[in-house]
């Protein structure tokens, strides 16, 4: 499974994509105007520094409902770099926009899909990625990742090629259940990251190889 992070922050993509896990990254309106905020840049001189640091796709959402302006804005958007992925979201509009850009082979990654008859009619569409929402739905007593096994059968049902981004990803389990799912990439908020590298067991671990060490070499 492909890990994407899920944050605007140039400083956390710097030192996640040191360890070389990153496979890509996706924002969307809130992230990058908190990093707005943080940094005082704007938003393409952003994304346009992300791209320095990370080589896959790299996800900007557009901020338009209307299907020209979507279309419009995606093209500015994809002159920032070759790997930007337009983010659209899951509207009548939105899914015109997905497949006037797929004729002109801009990717496309499909945001705010809460059913998996949303996700049937991105991948008709032509949408390069789907991104349902898990954290949002357990937040209103659904059940986010029942819906990303809905998407994956459908999609395999029907041989899709849309892949499935696990977004709105609050907690590890979402992470090992997406990788259990066969899902094709989750995006993870920074902080999740750090948390898939701990165990309690192996700080216990390091501090009794530590101890061994020391008390062998007094
Ligand atoms: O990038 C979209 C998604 O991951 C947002 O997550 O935490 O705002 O529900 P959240």
């Amino acid at each position: 499974m492909k890990i994407f992070l899920d944050t605007a922050n140039v400083d956390e993509i710097k030192n996640a994509s040191e360890a070389n896990l990153i496979d890509g990254i996706t924002t969307n309106p809130s992230l990058m105007a908190k990093e707005i905020k943080r940094t005082g840049l704007d938003s393409n001189l952003i994304l346009k520094k992300i791209t320095k640091l990370v080589s896959g796709p790299i996800s900007a959402e557009v901020v338009s409902k209307d299907l020209d302006g979507m279309v419009k804005e995606a093209k500015k958007l994809k002159e920032i770099a070759p790997q930007i992925v337009i983010k659209i979201p899951m509207t009548f509009d939105g899914m015109k926009a997905v497949r006037r850009l797929k004729k002109e082979e801009i990717d496309t990654n499909v945001t705010l899909v809460f059913s998996a008859n949303q996700a049937l009619l991105a991948a008709k569409a032509g949408a390069t990625y789907v991104s349902p929402f898990v954290g949002r739905l357990d937040d209103i007593g659904n059940d986010g990742m029942n819906l990303v096994g809905e998407i994956l059968t459908i999609f395999e049902n029907y041989n899709f090629k849309t892949e499935v981004i696990v977004a709105s990803v609050r907690h590890p389990k979402h992470v090992k259940e997406s990788a259990l799912m066969g899902a094709h990439i989750a995006t993870i908020p920074y902080k999740i990251l750090n948390k898939l590298f701990n165990h309690c067991l192996t700080d216990q671990g390091i501090v009794r190889f530590d101890n061994d060490w020391k008390d062998a070499h007094k």
